[in-house]
């Protein structure tokens, strides 16, 4: 078995997910480490956070950069640093269709949605409008269309009577910071295993 798959979390905010996914080795021994945190939002608190952690963290400002070109500037930082495969923690920004296709089938996001329930922003206020008994997140593959790739994984949360969107929020994300380390976990334990076997194949 070779090392550890080399991951790179990238988010705009708070960070509550990427300090799930640091903390996650304290009670595994995961597949993934985190090499690299990255931000479009140089003042995030979430970058504070990684610091804290020990981890490598980089940012840089999108404003007054166009997609393609910031994106050019993330997809170096991923090469420079070997990354494998990117996490975005509520990274709140569009990815180009280039960068996307780069990495193809190696970017995961999580949602605070049962995707594919609503895809975009405001999940948990739509949610509750709709009337639905249960709320959720998803860790699903990143691919060009917005919220739309393939679902890996999925926790459900019961509304509840007296839920406000703030309140179905903390449950939600609760749910979050126990499903993303599994499911980046996992994810990168099949990448691994399928990483050895290939170098250990005739030709590979
Ligand atoms: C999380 O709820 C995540 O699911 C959401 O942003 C929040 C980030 O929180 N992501 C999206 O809405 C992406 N479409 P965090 O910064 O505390 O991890």
């Amino acid at each position: 078995m070779t090392d550890k798959v080399r991951v790179a979390v990238l988010l705009s905010g708070r960070g509550s997910n990427l300090e799930a996914l640091a903390e996650y080795k304290r009670i595994a021994d995961p597949a993934y480490e985190i090499v690299l945190v990255g931000s479009n939002v140089p003042e995030a608190r979430g970058l504070v956070l990684a610091r804290r952690f020990g981890l490598p963290t980089w940012a840089e400002s999108h404003k007054d950069m166009d997609r393609a070109e910031f994106d050019e500037s993330v997809d170096k930082q991923m090469r420079s640093h070997q990354v494998e495969v990117i996490a975005l923690a509520g990274y709140m920004r569009l990815l180009s269709a280039d960068f996307v296709r780069a990495w193809e089938g190696r970017i995961l996001n999580i949602h605070p949605s049962l995707l594919p329930l609503y895809k975009g922003l405001d999940t948990h206020r739509r949610a509750l409008l709709a009337g639905d008994e249960y709320a959720g997140c998803s860790v699903h593959v990143v691919t060009e269309e917005l919220d739309d790739g393939p679902v890996l994984a999925q926790a459900r949360v019961r509304i509840e009577p007296r839920d406000d969107p703030e309140t179905l929020a903390a449950r939600v994300l609760e749910a979050e910071h126990q499903l993303y380390p599994r499911t980046l976990d996992d994810f990168c334990r099949a990448l691994r295993l399928a990483r050895d076997s290939s170098v250990g194949a005739p030709g590979g």
